[in-house]
This record gives C-alpha cells, sequence and structure tokens, in this order.
C-alpha cells in the first residue's frame, strides 16, 4: 500500500522516477475511487463489478496521470513549448499541465467531433488551437513530423512517459482491491491505455506489490465504427458516437495485441446503441456521469456476461476513462422539451404527478 495523499508521482516514486528526480508539477491527479457497482453489478449478473471512476482527475480524464510524468520530464529536459494531436482529452490535460508548468502548448484537432467540454478546457488554458482537415490519425502523424523536427516535446502517447505515468492507475487497482481483479475492462482508441495498463500490471506483479503476482484478462473494446484491431486492419473514416476513441490506426496496436494475448484476454467491438445505454445504465444505477468512449468497457463487459463468458463471482474492474461533462450534448433527455409552469404549489405538484 502506499501514502494516498502524497502527489501521484511522489507515491509510485520508486517504481517510476530516479531517487533524486524533482517532480514539481502536480495538480492532485490519480486516487480515483474505485467504486464497488452493487446495483450495475446485479443488473449484468456480476457480483463483484467495480468502477474505477478516472472522471476525477484533475482535467476529467486518465490522461492526467501520464500527462503529469511528460510535462515534469519536459520541463527538466529545458523544452520550450509542448504540442499533442488529440480527440480532446490528451489536449485538455495537455493544456493544464502546460499552463502549469508555464509552457506555451499547442494542439493539433481533427476537424469537427472534438466535444465541447474539451474544447473549452484547452481554450481556458490558453492553448494555441490548430484544426486539421482530416481525423486523429492525420493529425497525429503532423505532430509526429514536428516532434521529429524538435520543435516541441511531442506529449501523445508515443512520449514513452506518458504510458509510463498511466501504470499507476493499475497500481491503484491492486491497492484497493487488495489483490489484481480476475479481469480489467477498458475502451481502446489509440490503444495507450491498454498497453499501459498490462505493463502496470506486470510490473507490480515483477516488483512483488501484487498478492500472488496474479495477472487480469484484460478487455478491450472498441467502437464498431472504428474498430481497426478487431477488424485487423486500419479503418480508412472511423466514425462513431464516441469521439474520443474514434480512431483507425492506433499508435499502440502491438502493445495493445501484446496485452490481449499474453493475459488470455480479448478486444471486441460495441455498436453506438450499445455504448449510449450503457453510458445511461452507469448513471442511473450507480449515479456515476461518465463520457460515452467510457461507457464502452460496461457495454463489453454486459454482452461478455449475458453470453456466460465472465463468471458471476468473478472480480471484475470496468475502467470509466472520462467525466461525462466534457461531452453534455450527447445526454438524451427531456430538457429541451421543458416549458416553465406558474410556480405556484398546485401547478408544481400537477406537473410532478404527484
Ligand atoms: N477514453 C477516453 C475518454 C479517451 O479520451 C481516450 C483517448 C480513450 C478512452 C482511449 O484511450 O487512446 O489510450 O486507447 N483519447 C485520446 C485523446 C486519443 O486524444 O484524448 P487510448
Amino acid at each position: 500500500m502506499t501514502d494516498q495523499a502524497a502527489p501521484l508521482l511522489e507515491r509510485f516514486r520508486d517504481l517510476l522516477g530516479g531517487e533524486d528526480e524533482d517532480f514539481p508539477i502536480s495538480l492532485g491527479e490519480g486516487g480515483t475511487p474505485l467504486v464497488h457497482a452493487r446495483r450495475l453489478g446485479a443488473e449484468l449478473g456480476l457480483e463483484r463489478l467495480h468502477l474505477k471512476f478516472e472522471g476525477t482527475n484533475p482535467t476529467g480524464s486518465f490522461k492526467d496521470r501520464g500527462m503529469v510524468l511528460a510535462v515534469n520530464r519536459a520541463v527538466t529536459a529545458g523544452a520550450r513549448a509542448v504540442v499533442c494531436a488529440s480527440t480532446g482529452n490528451t489536449s485538455a490535460s495537455a493544456s493544464a499541465y502546460a499552463a502549469a508548468a508555464g509552457l506555451p502548448c499547442h494542439v493539433i484537432l481533427p476537424a469537427g467531433k472534438v466535444a465541447r467540454g474539451k474544447l473549452a478546457q484547452a481554450l481556458a488554458a490558453g492553448a494555441r488551437l490548430v484544426m486539421v482537415d482530416g481525423n486523429f490519425d492525420a493529425a497525429l502523424d503532423a505532430v509526429r513530423r514536428l516532434g521529429e523536427e524538435g520543435a516541441a516535446v511531442v506529449v501523445n502517447s508515443i512520449n514513452p512517459d506518458r504510458l509510463a505515468g498511466q501504470q499507476t492507475a493499475a497500481w491503484e487497482v491492486v491497492d484497493a482491491l487488495g489483490r489484481a481483479p480476475d479481469a480489467l475492462a477498458l475502451p481502446v482508441g489509440n490503444a495507450g491505455n491498454i498497453t499501459a495498463y498490462w505493463r502496470g500490471f506486470r510490473h507490480y506483479a515483477d516488483a512483488g506489490r501484487t498478492p500472488g503476482a496474479r495477472l487480469p484478462r484484460m478487455l478491450g473494446f472498441q467502437a464498431e465504427g472504428a474498430a481497426p484491431i478487431v477488424r485487423g486492419t486500419p479503418v480508412e473514416a472511423p466514425e462513431t458516437v464516441a469521439t474520443a476513441i474514434r480512431i483507425g490506426n492506433p499508435a499502440s496496436w502491438a502493445g495493445a495485441v501484446a496485452a490481449r494475448d499474453e493475459s488470455g484476454g480479448l478486444i471486441e467491438a460495441v455498436s453506438d446503441d450499445e455504448i449510449l445505454e450503457a453510458q445511461s445504465t452507469i448513471a442511473r444505477l450507480e449515479g456515476i456521469f461518465c463520457e460515452p468512449a467510457s461507457a464502452a468497457s460496461v457495454a463489453g463487459v454486459r454482452r461478455l456476461a449475458a453470453q456466460g463468458r465472465i463468471g458471476a463471482r468473478e472480480t471484475v474492474v470496468c475502467v470509466l476513462t472520462g467525466h461525462g461533462l466534457k461531452d453534455p450534448d450527447i445526454v438524451q433527455g427531456e430538457e429541451g422539451s421543458l416549458r416553465p409552469i406558474p410556480p405556484d404549489l398546485a401547478s408544481v405538484r400537477d406537473a410532478m404527478e404527484l
């Protein structure tokens, strides 16, 4: 176990950094809740279903875990600026940590399809935004080339510090459960996170910090319209309501395949309808509002449980990677049909159908 109150990089310094390495920048990342989802578990037929809610990170997604390490090291290396391509969350995180470090942050976004909340975060932190007429994969290509020219430090997950920092989520899961889960489910986009979790679980076991040195099966879920790993070939024009994972040619493809195969896990696709249904079910049964991409983990586990491919008593963790407030436009509800009524008791009671 580690000191939960210490900044993330201090808590795991022995596994992440050099003895005298300095990590002056922190926004209070990590230490996110692992919630025993009793009501959702009952609905899915799983007694030991847990949700790792990464939406409570400072910028509302898991990206902060790796960004804090990448930006601290960029500062140490004397970087003049940082740059990233992003479907939204990476840019929100990079902008925030760059602001705290006093570094300019350049963000290359795919045209359209970036959720409003994420764009607002980058703008608020003063990032310099460029939108390209192409998807995330095209934006990342441009960023790679900028990085090679040395103009700025790339803080996408092709920067190894990003994946190193993201391992901390796996370590927190083991610490919170007191063991490794039997299975861990998460959405797959650029495939950095599934790569980082698997490395993290292996690293913790090798370091003697996982009881019994057990390892989970890794269950990755892509959106049907953006499922290159499932199909085994890049997708030219990825499309999904889960814009965070609208990616056709993941940078960490090989890492994801290794995580799947070495863990005896799987990577499958879920439909946009299944994703939106899961997002709403998580909020209604557990009170946790996550963004659509995050709900792919629960959508996938729901299907596996229904097919008897996960045992009712297995310990399963679904990672909810980002906060629902980032993408408020996606929620369907009755807000649009609300009409004001007179504010007297009789009218209100009437309208409430009491
Ligand atoms: N969930 C959310 C909320 C994300 O923002 C992302 C990726 C993923 C899941 C997938 O993680 O790429 O490591 O497989 N978002 C990136 C971005 C691509 O630019 O913010 P992955």
